[in-house]
């Protein structure tokens, strides 16, 4: 474990301190409601699927979601993969069991196999090293694609992925794809520089959750710009659900960075204890430092989230609330696979958005689990997928992921919910004048 460590510390940063800080300042506009945060990606990436067409293929279906969110509701969207470092799980079980046998839990790529076998089960230091260069080779795709002509927004209807393209969904995004192109040609034809690197290339960041310590720090550099303490393992880092105790070594990692960091709150969540937790991780409530991410699930956010977005706001705490509606709507079929309801996710993103109209307080964007495969994990959506739907194509290596077609359905529903709330702000505005 050590010798690993002293290796990873000696090797080059994924990411710029630089970079950390633009980011911050995007999340900063989100806190305030002038951005929108799309954040997407696997559950748990994986060692074994590291192709050129998988980060590819989750990366259009950001863009795609992202055009969606931009021209439909218009508003400035930050784009934050999931990707190039999401190996490590938190597990609620030590153990799993399987016909019988007892093995202890996967635990993410970086840290064991996720194979039913003994030896697969063996925490394996080695494979962190592969996580930094998986995660390298990852991330160097994404600047290519982001920066190298993929994502310009000439490219739209390119975007669209074959099976999407047969979907119930498709005449939509045509549709969306088509009004896109009009306004570029517009541009262009006013001399309004349609060629710029606002329509050219994307900024597009990475995430994970800072499981994982001894990897996370030996990645820890001094910034000589600033002399400050990044993570540099990837632009922004959260606390999971499982490990924000406020005396828990996650948070004081956390604590100890300048990167713009995320928290999971769940449905178990007091008030009084989410002030102490900003406290810690935001003390001097420095915009766009700390991201919310609620996780409460369809049933409980009505009743669990105003009283945190209330609080928060009479304390004058500067935070962008993200809305996770996997976590708290995962769900066992009969025959044990979990998935999750379609339905309850965007009953979770209603509610969600319900609760910031009541209190005051802005929607700054979503966090999903989702895939540009064509899997079938989620239940429900325009192709209406049902349990026995679920073993046609389920291959996530934890939770289950929306497909391509389910995020994009996602992405029109939340623009729609934006535009109209917009629309609702405005006319009241008006109205009290
Ligand atoms: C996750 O994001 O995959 C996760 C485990 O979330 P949470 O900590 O909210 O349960
Ligand atoms: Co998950």
């Amino acid at each position: 474990m050590a010798a690993a460590e002293t290796r990873l510390a000696g090797y080059p940063p994924l990411v710029f301190a630089g970079e950390a800080r633009r980011l911050k300042s995007a999340l900063a506009l989100a806190a305030e409601g002038r951005a929108f945060v799309l954040q997407g990606g696997d559950c748990a990436e994986s060692f074994a699927d590291f192709t050129a067409n998988s980060v590819r293929d989750t990366f259009r279906v950001l863009l795609q979601m992202a055009a969606v969110l931009t021209f439909g509701a218009t508003v400035p969207v930050v784009k934050i993969g999931r990707m190039a470092g999401q190996f490590a799980k938190p597990r609620s079980a030590d153990t799993e069991q399987q016909n019988g046998a007892e093995l202890p839990s996967y635990r993410g790529d970086i840290i064991n196999g996720p194979e039913f076998t003994e030896a697969a089960r063996v925490p394996d230091p080695a494979r962190m090293e592969t996580a930094y260069f998986q995660s390298a080779g990852r991330l160097n795709l994404l600047r290519a694609f982001a920066s190298g002509g993929y994502a310009d927004l000439h490219q739209v209807h390119r975007w669209n992925l074959d099976f999407v393209a047969r979907s119930p969904l498709a005449a939509r995004y045509r549709d969306l794809a088509d009004r896109i192109d009009e306004t570029l040609g517009f541009m262009a034809a006013c001399g309004i520089g349609s060629s710029s690197a606002q329509v050219r290339e994307t900024e597009f960041y990475t995430s994970h959750e800072a499981l994982l310590l001894p990897y996370e720090q030996a990645l820890t550099r001094v910034d000589s710009t600033s002399g400050e303490w990044y993570g540099c393992s990837a632009h922004f880092l959260w606390c999971g659900e499982r490990t924000r105790q406020p005396d828990g070594a996650h948070l004081e990692y956390l604590r100890g960075i300048r990167n713009p960091v995320g928290l999971k709150v769940g449905p178990g969540m007091q008030p009084d204890e989410l002030l102490r937790l900003i406290d810690i991780l935001s003390p001097s409530n420095e915009p766009g430092r700390l991201t919310l991410i609620t996780r409460m699930g369809a049933e409980r956010v009505r009743a669990a989230l105003p009283p945190l977005l209330r609080a928060v706001r009479r304390e004058g705490r500067l935070v962008a609330w993200l809305c996770d509606p996997m976590h708290g709507n995962t769900i066992s079929t009969a025959s044990q696979v979990k998935t999750r309801s379609f339905e309850a996710i965007l009953a979770e993103l209603r509610g969600f958005f319900d609760a910031h109209g009541e209190a005051g307080t802005k929607p700054g964007g979503v966090h999903v689990e989702m895939t540009g495969q064509p899997v079938t994990e989620c239940v429900g959506g325009a192709h209406r997928l049902t349990e026995a739907d679920l073993s046609a194509r389920y291959e996530t290596f934890c939770d289950p992921r929306l497909n391509a077609e389910q995020s994009l359905e996602l992405a029109f529903l939340v623009a729609e919910e934006l535009k109209v709330r917009r629309g609702n702000a405005a006319a009241s505005a008006i109205a009290a004048q």
